[in-house]
């Protein structure tokens, strides 16, 4: 018998055996590695279940997620969750941007005109033109991320 606990003890995780002896913890067994689908705050963690995974500096995004259904459906969307605007330019050719207005730093109140091809932030009206490179009304572009396409995912480089 006493042969069998030990292996048992020896066996199990640490949090089993522990409870085993009457000791609780909140911590969950695991075999460990990739937890890059834990959370989706912040810069790191992510959520494969609300279509996409941040690991360190990059998103990947399930474009056929319907969480991304406004991407595909208006050409553009607020991704609040992790701070950055999307453009759907076509089928393979998305970009993003930081969602940080560059005049004060609002990251809530776009919208995107397609005539025009720019960004607006409404918290006081300055636009933003989508190239990466020209300044907007307010004197500064907004910070354009690497972005790349393939097999249905959107790849963003922060
Ligand atoms: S904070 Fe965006 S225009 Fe002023």
């Amino acid at each position: 018998m006493k042969n069998k606990r030990r292996e048992f003890l020896t066996n199990v995780c640490p949090s089993v055996a522990l409870a085993f002896m009457g000791v609780t913890m909140l911590e969950a067994c695991s075999s460990g590695g990739d937890d890059s689908n834990v959370g989706n705050n912040g810069n790191s963690g992510g959520n494969t279940n609300n279509g996409y995974t941040v690991s360190g500096n990059t998103v990947v995004i399930d474009l056929s997620h319907s969480a991304f259904a406004s991407l595909n459906n208006n050409g553009w969307m607020n991704f609040t969750a992790q701070g950055m605007l999307l453009l759907k330019i076509d089928a393979s050719t998305y970009r993003a941007f930081t969602n940080s207005c560059p005049h004060q730093g609002v990251r809530t109140n776009w919208t995107y005109n397609s005539s025009q091809d720019k960004f607006k932030c409404g918290q006081h009206n300055n636009t933003y033109p989508t190239d990466c490179s020209s300044n907007g009304t307010s004197g500064d572009p907004l910070k354009c991320y690497d972005t790349s396409v393939s097999g249905g995912k959107l790849t963003v480089t922060t």
